[in-house]
């Protein structure tokens, strides 16, 4: 393995420090939970009560748990579902933990993988780690990032080992449909190969919502966490749903190897999260509603940006309409340093700097909208008057 930090996480907000920026719309996820308000949802506090879903946490013995994950919690996300159960589900830390586990366990230096781009950094990063060949299907802004999945069937070759792809995907907020699974399960099925499905965002989707893409094939592998909709990242709790018995056994192998099990503390926090899914989901949902208003109403008055309306997620890609006219560094250093304002900046995605990823589910309303009208002043004042 070749290891290389990513941009995008040193540059990230927590590595800058929280503390420096004023309006954060660099975020990929909704508003950070605090662990007292979801607590209280659970009526059982630090200290415990007897209304609480389970014991006293106080008493949560730390022991090995689970190598699977916590039972309860496997119960709780494939609940509902005809297809899936508990022991297709692998508890991993955090999505990016689950994206680790499969690249190492289906791939070899030499092999192929197809991919999306641009992508979170993680998708495209480790299977270079490793040393595989990426063959890349650009999501273009002129075809409103979808994707073809012609373009998918047409990059194919016999060291193709997986494809992958995410719903909705980030940075774009673009999203598949029911068609484009089935059409995916098809091709993993007729080539023998798996598709993995980064789902870290599903439950944002602004429509109806399809099933996890596991359910459509047992070459399908989806993957999730409840960091992005629930704003929980600092539970590290994530997991895998595979339903291919013998490569569910091969990642959990690859767990045992890199940490055994996941923290008890953590997948009691997210079984308890879950379990009150209904007490936190509706408002959540409602808020990022109004704050995608916020971004539409803003983008509609825009001269110098333009974007691709997101179809779920919480993030947007809007580009500049007339990069050649804007000093972009200059536009990056006005934006923060003197507005106060972050957004993350197209190199965290490979693309080009005119690019910006605009997160507008984790500040607050009056953040985000003075965050946007920074980012209004800042381009006027970057534009190169000749
Ligand atoms: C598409 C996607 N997958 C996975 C992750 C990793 O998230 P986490 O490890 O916090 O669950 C991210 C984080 O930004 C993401 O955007």
């Amino acid at each position: 393995m070749q290891y290389r930090r990513m941009p995008i996480e040193i540059e990230s907000p927590e590595q800058m420090g929280y503390d420096k920026i004023r309006n954060n719309l660099a975020e990929s996820s909704y508003t950070d939970a605090c662990l007292r308000d979801f607590l209280a949802a659970d009526a059982g506090g630090l200290g415990g009560s007897a209304a609480a879903s389970g014991p006293v946490l106080a008493d949560l013995l730390l022991c090995y748990g689970s190598h699977q994950g916590h039972e309860g919690l496997r119960e709780l996300i494939v609940k509902g579902s005809g297809t899936l159960v508990p022991d297709h589900v692998l508890i991993t830390m955090g999505a990016a933990g689950a994206l680790f586990i499969i690249a190492t366990s289906l791939l070899e230096k030499g092999d192929e993988l197809i991919v999306v781009h641009p992508n979170y950094a993680t998708n495209l990063e480790t299977p270079r780690a490793i040393g595989a060949t990426l063959r890349t299907i650009e999501l273009r802004f002129e075809e409103g990032f979808a994707l073809d999945i012609e373009k998918v069937r047409a990059a194919i070759t016999p060291k193709t080992r997986y494809i992958s792809v995410t719903h909705p995907h980030n940075p774009t907020g673009a999203c598949l449909d029911d068609a484009q699974l089935r059409a995916l399960a098809n091709v993993a099925e007729e080539k023998q190969l798996y598709v993995l499905v980064d789902e870290t965002y599903r439950d944002m989707v602004f429509g109806p919502q399809l099933p996890p893409a596991a359910e459509y094939s047992p070459r399908l592998i989806s993957i999730s966490s409840l960091s992005k909709t629930y704003g929980l990242p600092g539970l590290r709790t994530g997991w895998i749903i595979c339903r291919d018995a013998r490569l569910y056994e091969t990642f959990l192998a690859a767990k045992e190897q890199i940490h055994i099990c996941g923290p008890m503390l953590d997948e009691e926090l997210a079984y308890r999260y879950l379990l009150h899914r209904d007490k936190h989901f509706p408002g959540i949902r409602a808020d990022i509603k109004e704050k995608f208003a916020l971004v539409k109403t803003w983008m509609e008055g825009q001269e110098d940006w333009e974007w691709v309306e997101p179809r779920g997620g919480c993030v947007g890609f809007p580009r500049m309409r007339r990069p050649e006219s804007v000093d972009i560094d200059k536009f990056h250093e006005l934006l923060l340093n003197k507005y106060g304002t972050y957004v993350g900046p197209g190199h965290w995605f490979e693309m080009p700097r005119h690019y910006i990823r605009l997160g507008f589910g984790w500040p607050a309303k009056a953040q985000l909208q003075e965050g946007l009208a920074a980012l209004t002043m800042a381009i006027r004042e970057a534009t190169i008057v000749y």
